[in-house]
């Protein structure tokens, strides 16, 4: 079988790419504007309760369930617990088909501001757009804005999806060729941004309020829901991404060193991210506002904007990295959707392609349709800006912690977990004993149980529902997104289960 589903070339060429998977927009994006929001250095000590309460026990379960079974998520958990636990990780699968869709979406929009980093983005008097002109509006959002209400993010959505179909048309192999270039680039230029960040007068400042830890703020909930949920999409956890990478791993591998491993590139590179912008931020006294896009799309520009010298030098390295960040992470979800249907159909990988690049190409054009919706830009400005943030809500905010709870709740009820536990001791440096099994069975589904009903308890008290159906405009929309989000989710993936298996593992009893 190994044969046919082809191999990491090495040990380090898998590490590369799972990091790669983990570093994303979210590290750039979502990491600084989660402890912007609430208050910088208030931020970390939950996200640090986070990684080693959930993040590294959850991604050692991935890794090890992948490399066991040497399946991706729906056929690693049909082995390991039949037919139910297999709709969960279809589950898991549409979901991340979802979010791929968005996400390239929003990789297209920045592949449009790249474009705009070589010029035009740089220079002053961009009109305003939609005619606004209150004095608010600066070079990059009048630049972004004009973009986003034009069809150019159509044709770009398209060499996304296609240079992400590139990157795994060879599965694990064509991946690790990329990952090897990619992903010490990233790193190569996220450490010129600090540097630039850092020696800008003002940015240590920034540096201080990341760090200066606040604990006033450690009883609200807000901040521990927003901890844990960023820890799951920032892994890449929940949807069966580590599973799938580890099942082209060899026989033998320490999973344990490797989930740590992983887990920590991929959390340092967000704090060395949040140094880089806090710095900028600082050193301009500029306060982000609105959604958290609107970091990467006008408030990171309107500082580089600023810089003394090499504006569109800093500025393209700036979108270089986000596009080359975005793409190691978006190949990993486009790759195991695409895995999931091969191990179950045996069907081949470019017929797979072909179906996935259709689909999902339809659906990321949903996002970026020239449709402007709201002329004042009081709110979103155009109808997929605002179908984002709906179906970011859904899927993001609820989908991926539901599916990280089916998956913890299916490894360690269903599933013998003894058994696979002595499977990754084997070959693991430091063992894992009574203790993980009972954080497994029964920490992990408390907390992340806990945080979805926190997270439902705050959707009837006002959140994005009560904004819903406050401005009234949104109520259609955001029921639509709900019932699309269901639809596509739930009844993809009882589609996908009943559909007969073709891999000779049978059905099981
Ligand atoms: N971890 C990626 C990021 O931080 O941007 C995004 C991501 C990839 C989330 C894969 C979820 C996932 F399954």
């Amino acid at each position: 079988m190994s044969e046919v589903r082809g191999s990491w070339g090495s040990k380090l060429g898998f590490i590369l790419a799972a990091s790669g998977s983990a570093i994303g927009l979210g590290n750039i994006v979502f990491f600084s504007s989660n402890a912007y929001k609430y208050g910088g250095g208030a931020f970390y000590l939950p996200y640090l309760v986070a990684l080693f309460l959930i993040g590294i026990p959850v991604m050692i379960l991935e890794l090890g369930a992948g490399r066991f079974s040497r399946r991706s998520m729906p056929n690693a958990l049909y082995t390991i617990a039949g037919k139910r636990a297999e709709l969960a990780g279809w589950f898991g699968a549409l979901n991340a088909t979802i979010i791929t869709m968005y996400y390239i979406a929003i990789l297209a929009w920045i592949l449009g501001m790249w474009v705009g980093s070589l010029g035009a983005l740089w220079r002053s008097s961009a009109v305003a757009a939609f005619g606004v002109a209150d004095g608010e509006m600066t070079n990059s959002m009048s630049y972004f804005f004009n973009m986003i209400s034009s069809s150019n993010p159509m044709i770009y959505v398209v060499l996304i999806w296609m240079a992400n179909i590139l990157i795994i048309i060879r599965g694990a192999k064509s991946i690790e060729a990329v990952v090897k270039i990619f992903v010490p680039l990233m790193w190569l230029m996220m450490i010129v941004l600090i540097i630039r960040g850092v020696t800008l007068p003002g940015g240590p400042e920034g540096i201080l309020y990341l760090f200066t830890p606040d604990f006033s703020v450690i009883g609200d909930v807000g901040i521990w829901k927003g901890a844990f949920s960023q820890m799951f999409f920032t892994l890449s956890l929940g949807f069966g991404i580590m599973m799938a990478y580890a099942s082209y791993l060899p026989k033998k591998n320490d999973d344990v060193l490797s989930a740590t491993t992983i887990s920590l590139l991929n959390c340092s590179f967000e704090f060395i991210a949040g140094l880089a912008i806090f710095s900028l931020l600082f050193a301009f006294a500029i306060a982000p506002k609105a959604s958290s896009l609107s970091m990467i799309f006008f408030v990171v520009p309107e500082g580089i904007a600023e810089f003394p010298v090499l504006v569109g030098l800093f500025g393209f390295l700036f979108f270089t990295l986000l596009l080359m960040a975005g793409l190691t992470s978006s190949v990993s979800l486009v790759e195991s959707v695409v895995l999931s249907v091969i191990d179950k159909f045996r069907v081949s990988r470019s017929k797979v392609l072909v179906g996935m690049f259709c689909v999902g190409l339809a659906g990321s054009l949903l996002f970026v349709l020239p449709e402007v919706v709201d002329p004042g830009l009081k709110d979103d400005g155009t109808l997929g800006f605002s179908l984002v943030d709906l179906l970011d809500h859904w899927a993001f905010g609820y989908g991926l912690l539901i599916c990280g709870l089916l998956e913890i709740l299916i490894i360690g009820w269903l599933y013998d977990i003894d058994a696979l536990l002595e499977f990754v001791n084997k070959n693991a440096r430091i063992k894992l004993g009574a203790k993980f099994k009972a954080l497994v069975r029964y920490v992990l589904p408390v907390v992340v149980l806990s945080i979805l009903v926190l997270s439902i308890i705050d959707e009837y008290r006002g959140g994005l529902y009560g904004n819903a159906m406050e401005t009234g405009r949104f109520e259609s929309l955001y029921l639509l997104a709900f019932f699309g989000w269901l639809a596509f989710s739930i009844g993809g993936a009882i589609l996908f289960t009943v559909l007969k298996r073709r891999d000779g593992s049978g059905e099981a009893s």
